[in-house]
């Protein structure tokens, strides 16, 4: 195609390492130029999003911004004149679907010429930027997560020089209040309560990808809750990779257990936190949890092994036994709580006995579900510098003994809630038949059950008739 490369900022693994930086607290006002409202109003805009919700919400945010440019969010590539892939960067069979999806843009790009953006966390690592520009030309801009903020200005620049640009900034991060945001359900919803994470968990890399732990202001926060009640919203969840550090970098005396009192105050009807780091769980919010009913009970709490070497070697700061009496601290002081958590399987050197650790944890904890990963090498963090004499055949064998155990355990606790009522809010019609619909309860175990569409939003009883293992058939009695 011949066009020339702007290249403004690439990606530094050393910049992204920085935790002792001052946080900006910045209130973005977004205004569209005259000549992107000329270019793109009526236009079309596609964007895919990769991961984990701080994703989806950065989907949110360049949804408001684009949505102000006057152009239309579409749900199919081919019918859109700006794409942007939003991509994840946790393991590797991520960033193979990135690439997949971003080489079938190439025909589509021959065909329409629509502007392709690649941005989220797959490119704040330069190996990814080198690739995407020898190999995917059909990528117009690449930027990352700390200028998202800058959207509308890369669009307008590669636009107007009708360049390639690439703007990486690998920083420590800054807060930016970025106002309006579309959302994409009009019933839940997430608010990002806290950026980054300083925990470097040997393995991970999103302390590089989206930079120091830094809260947003509370008033912020309070305010953004209050304006989602007020739309109607039914159910929040407060949004950040360590959530019960929030507010270490920012108050003395207001940690994450007052900020989930002063939202549950609020009377949302329902309210969920992730992701907690069992490190920094504090009793007060074991109690704050159990005070208030419309905190759901249910705690993602990733434990990532059951062996106290392999906890060590990933830097997780607890062992076995903590990990243990936490969740029974908070068995005894949350009745009906569901638990779930994160495993990995196959760190570097991990035995078979350390591995059957894991197996006899899980079934110690009884969690009501759970995300299991073989563990993908990360580019630059420390897991990924060690030596690894584990064939990946052997963790393949490992990863499918450990979902069995859990599907003993999981279809257990299913089989419990036959015969039980619980509240549900209505998600959405199945694909499959459209008298179907589902919903998650308190406990966020998925049911489905017949009814009408109109319940969509609604929070309705439903009682269990039928159980799987990952999910439950129940029937209506009556609308809450
Ligand atoms: N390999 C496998 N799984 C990983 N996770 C994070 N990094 C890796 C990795 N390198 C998993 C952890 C984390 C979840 C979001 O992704 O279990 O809790
Ligand atoms: Fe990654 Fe650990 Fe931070 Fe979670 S707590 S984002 S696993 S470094």
């Amino acid at each position: 195609m011949g066009k020339k490369t702007i290249i403004r900022n690439l990606p530094d693994l050393n910049k992204a390492r920085v935790r002792n930086a001052q946080v900006n607290f910045e209130y973005d006002d977004i205004v569209p130029s005259s000549f992107l409202l000329e270019k793109l109003s009526g236009k079309n805009y596609f964007i895919r999003t990769y991961g984990c919700q701080a994703n989806v919400r950065d989907e949110e945010t360049m949804s408001g911004m684009l949505d102000l440019v006057g152009m239309n969010k579409v749900y199919d590539p081919k019918e859109a004149d700006v794409i942007i892939v939003n991509t994840c960067a946790v393991r590797e069979n991520a960033e193979d679907k990135v690439f997949g999806e971003i080489g079938n843009l190439k025909a589509l790009k021959q065909k329409r010429n629509p502007l392709i953006m690649v941005c989220g966390c797959m490119v704040l690592q330069n190996h990814i930027v080198d690739k995407l520009l020898s190999i995917y030309k059909q990528v117009d801009v690449i930027f990352g997560t700390h200028n998202i903020n800058a959207l509308l200005d890369l669009i307008e620049e590669a636009l107007m020089k009708n360049v390639h640009l690439v703007d990486v900034p690998s920083s420590s991060g800054d807060v930016h209040e970025i106002k309006p945001a579309k959302r994409l359900e009009s019933f839940k919803a997430y608010i990002n309560i806290m950026y980054g994470c300083n925990k470097f968990c040997t393995y991970c890399i999103v302390p590089y990808t989206r930079g120091m732990e830094r809260s947003r202001k509370k008033e912020d926060i309070l305010a953004e809750a209050q304006c989602l009640i007020d739309q109607g919203y039914k159910e929040i969840t407060l949004l950040g990779q360590n959530v019960n550090s929030y507010g270490k970098d920012l108050y003395e005396d207001y940690t994450f257990a007052n900020l989930l009192e002063d939202v549950a105050k609020l009377n949302i009807p329902r309210l969920r936190f992730t992701t907690s780091h069992p490190y920094d769980f504090s009793d007060a919010m074991i109690d704050t949890i159990a005070k208030y009913d419309n905190i759901m009970k249910f705690i993602h709490l990733p434990v990532q092994s059951g062996n106290d070497k392999i906890l060590r070697l990933m830097n997780r700061r607890y062992n076995r036994q903590q990990y243990l009496d936490l969740v029974n601290r908070m068995k005894e002081r949350i009745p009906n709580l569901a638990l779930s958590t994160d495993i990995i399987v196959g760190f570097p050197n991990e035995t078979y006995e350390e591995f059957k650790d894991t197996v006899t944890l899980v079934q110690e904890v009884g969690y009501d579900s759970a995300f299991t990963f073989i563990y993908s090498p990360r580019n630059g963090t420390p897991a990924a510098k060690m030596k690894d004499d584990v064939e990946y055949k052997e963790k393949n064998i490992r990863f499918r003994e450990l979902t069995k155990a859990l599907e003993v355990i999981i279809q257990e606790k299913s089989e419990k809630m036959v015969g039980q009522v619980f509240d549900v809010l209505v998600d959405s019609v199945s694909k499959k038949n459209k008298s179907v619909l589902s919903g998650y309860n308190e406990n966020n175990k998925l049911i489905n059950f017949k009814g009408d569409a109109s319940l969509i939003g609604k929070i309705v009883k439903v009682k269990i008739i039928e159980s799987h293992t990952y999910s439950l058939i129940g029937e209506i009695v009556e609308n809450a």
